[in-house]
């Protein structure tokens, strides 16, 4: 489970610290979910980027739309701060803090890549988003799909040892929104009207290099510092945490070609709209 509260914290310092390897792990769905935004965002506005890491989606958004004025924001301030830094735009600004209770509405285009499994309270959550967003504003969001779809996960979770997840009950997390008819149901009752959900199978970016040798160590590394191997890594023994390494090594060396270390990944990419009046 990783909750709102641990990006203020550890998770979102490390991802700060990270943000070039977790981009490069997502750069091959970053352009699918970008068009599946601006293929529904209205010229101009007010756009807002709910869990913007360190910015490229906002970054990417603003570009395209210039006469909307958009808005990133994020929970972890050192994410924003470099956000900021990278992305001096006139129409785009970057503020650190809680996207349900900063954002003025009225909003015309809520948009994140993987910023909503987090919620405490999705239900209530969306439907504050709804009550922000003018009617008909569009909604657009990736999350990933379940672990077992998601290879590295896979390899990574078989690699620890970690239980199968049985769980059906909602905990925030990064495979929180894996199943889509639980996510359906969410948007239902918070008032936004489902218009698509795409299936977006990419390759996650695990490690690069000179050789795979570099690019598998490089993978071992960012998978010792973020991921679902990191706190199992960190807590082991010496000999335990050299064992550890060594059975995901091997376990990553299959997907290791050309200097990268490249393993399938799949998300959803929701599209919806808010019905409705708004606030
Ligand atoms: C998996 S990261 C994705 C970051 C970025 N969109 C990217 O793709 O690199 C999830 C992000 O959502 C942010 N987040 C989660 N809940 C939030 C909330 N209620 N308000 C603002 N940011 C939130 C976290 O701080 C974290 O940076």
């Amino acid at each position: 489970m990783t909750a709102a509260g641990d990006w203020t914290g550890k998770v979102g310092d490390v991802w700060a610290k990270e943000w070039r390897r977790t981009e490069r792990s997502f750069s091959h769905l970053a352009p699918q979910l970008a068009r599946a935004i601006l293929a529904v965002a209205p010229a101009e506005g007010r756009f807002m980027d709910l869990g913007c890491g360190v910015g490229s989606t906002s970054a990417a958004v603003a570009q395209a739309r210039p006469l909307a004025s958009v808005t990133g924001v994020d929970l972890s301030a050192p994410m924003v701060a470099i956000a900021s830094e990278r992305h001096p735009l006139s129409n785009s600004r970057f503020i650190a803090g809680d996207a349900l209770t900063l954002v003025v509405p009225p909003l015309d285009l809520i948009f994140s890549h993987h910023g909503v499994m987090f919620f405490d309270d999705p239900r209530a959550a969306f439907s504050h988003l709804r009550r922000s967003a003018v009617a008909g504003a569009p909604l657009v969001f990736s999350c990933f799909r379940a672990r077992g779809e998601n290879r590295w996960v896979d390899v990574l979770d078989h690699a620890i040892g970690a239980p199968v997840w049985e769980g059906t009950s909602y905990s925030p997390g990064p495979f929180a929104f894996a199943d889509s008819a639980f996510v359906a149901d969410v948007l239902a009752h918070a008032g936004w009207k489902v218009l698509a959900v795409e299936q977006a199978d990419f390759d996650y970016v695990a490690g690069e290099g000179a050789s795979d040798e570099d690019a598998l160590a490089d993978a071992l590394d960012f998978f010792g510092r973020i991921g679902p191997a990191a706190a199992a890594i960190r807590a082991a023994a010496d000999d335990a945490r050299r064992d550890l390494l060594d059975r995901i090594r091997t376990r990553l060396a299959r997907y290791a070609v050309s200097g990268r270390v490249t393993m399938p990944a799949s998300a959803w990419i929701w599209t919806a709209r808010a019905a409705g009046e708004h606030a």
